[in-house]
């Protein structure tokens, strides 16, 4: 059996591949030669990539392609989107061009407040805390004041900071919870920061306070964090057009259509298996954004999953509804994200993918990540409702069948000009396959 290591971050990436090859894998030279084909032939990108973490040992490839044509309040974008899921950039695209003819995507900020806490027990008379608080917040302020200077400078900062009594839920347990703005940055830094000094301010604060008892002034903080769920960091994207421009399919009139989806959005309101898988379908196309925007979509994951519950149920991100003859599909969400900071300025991809889509401001990144969300559901829910969602999907999945099968180049044209008219199945392409060999 293998055994435990110790000091493994001090041995060098050789010696790292070489322990890890010979002891986890059957083959060390095939793993060896697998890590290291992975690498970036640009030294200094590899090395930019190994430094990003502890333990590095190769790169995992995500493919990253465009979605063009997406008209997003009257400016055109071309989106770039990592993802290895095959259907999600074919989907996206088809929606962006169904809708650029219908007048585009409208998108708008309903906020950009983030939130952070500093978690606390204080065993006492909740009363002289709040007195006790009164007295403390200004000087949580001044004492945060070198931290929040160049923030503040561009237009950001502390928001506020209040007191939360937390005890009918678990017992001493007490908050200060802060709102910050961060302009451009996602704002995690320069929040932690924050609220770490505010722990030190609180505690040195309390031990001296004349009103506190012995037992009062020893305020014990528990943790110092920022939170990931933003449900006032918001953005709502939007299509509409009138009913009889909603024509997706011969077989459906699109009065039909309107009403199959907005059905399906209702389903989705109400029953949480469907709900997940709908959002799912949704964060195909967030989290492709965000990924190939060097932003951390797992924050984003649990932020955006976290508000779909915000009613005490998991439901739908997207709404439908015909509003006078118009079909209107729109999503709200909140999406903590930046354009300055973190990868964005480090990642050479990254910084070319902001490139592509100008440049943006983060409220201008959260309004193209909300439609990127918004178009990937509307292409979903309007296969499901006409024709299903695997005609299509394997279609696009063809290749990777292919590929698994070892087909050559010639036998891929030939099968995928064949699969034009043909339903995609594994057996069927193996078979065909066979045939042609
Ligand atoms: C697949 O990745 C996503 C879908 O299942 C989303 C949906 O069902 O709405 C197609």
């Amino acid at each position: 059996m293998t055994k435990p290591i110790s000091g493994f971050s001090k041995l060098t990436k050789e010696e790292k591949i070489d322990w890890i090859t010979a002891n986890y894998t059957q083959i060390k030279e095939q793993s060896k030669k697998i890590l290291q084909t992975y690498w970036n032939e640009n030294e200094s990108i590899q090395q930019l990539h190994d430094e990003f973490i502890e333990n590095t040992l190769t790169n995992l490839y995500v493919p990253q392609g465009i979605a063009p044509n997406f008209l997003i309040n009257d400016t055109l974008y071309a989106i770039p989107m990592a993802i290895e899921e095959s259907s999600v950039i074919a989907a996206a695209s088809k929606a962006a061009k169904f809708w650029l003819k219908r007048g585009g995507f409208k998108a708008e900020i309903l906020g950009t407040e983030k939130v952070g806490q500093v978690h606390f027990i204080f065993k006492g008379d909740a009363t002289k805390l709040n007195s006790f608080f009164t007295y403390l917040k200004p000087i949580l302020f001044a004492e945060s004041a070198s931290l929040t200077t160049s923030m503040e400078k561009r237009g950001g900062g502390i928001s506020d900071i209040v007191l939360r009594d937390k005890t009918l839920e678990l017992d001493h347990y007490f908050q200060l919870h802060a709102t910050f703005q961060t302009k451009d940055a996602m704002g995690a830094n320069f929040i932690n920061s924050c609220l770490e000094q505010f722990a030190t301010t609180l505690k040195k604060e309390a031990a001296n306070f004349d009103g506190f008892s012995a037992q009062e002034r020893d305020v014990e903080v528990v943790m110092s964090i920022l939170s990931n769920y933003v449900p006032n960091c918001k953005v709502r994207a939007m299509v509409s057009c009138a009913i009889e421009d909603l024509k997706l399919t011969t077989e459906l009139t699109p009065q039909h259509t309107a009403e199959k989806i907005i059905q399906a959005i209702k389903i989705a309101q109400v029953e949480p298996y469907r709900a997940v898988t709908h959002n799912k379908g949704i964060m195909n196309g967030i989290d492709a954004v965000v990924l190939a925007t060097g932003n951390d979509f797992r924050a984003i994951e649990a932020g955006v999953h976290a508000y779909a519950c915000r009613n005490g149920q998991y439901s739908s991100l997207t709404n439908a509804e015909i509003d006078n003859g118009i079909f209107k599909f729109w999503i709200e969400l909140p999406l903590a994200l930046g354009t300055v900071g973190g990868l964005t300025n480090l990642h050479p991809l990254v910084k070319l993918n902001l490139e592509i889509l100008h440049r943006p401001s983060a409220e201008e990144l959260m309004q193209i990540v909300a439609v990127a969300g918004l178009a990937q559901n509307f292409a979903a829910v309007s296969s499901l409702v006409t024709t299903g969602i695997q005609k299509g999907h394997m279609k696009m999945h063809l290749l990777n069948i292919l590929n698994q099968l070892g087909a050559n180049e010639n036998e891929k044209a030939t099968l995928v000009e064949y699969f034009k008219s043909n339903p995609v199945t594994h057996h069927g392409v193996e078979l065909q396959l066979k045939n042609l060999r």
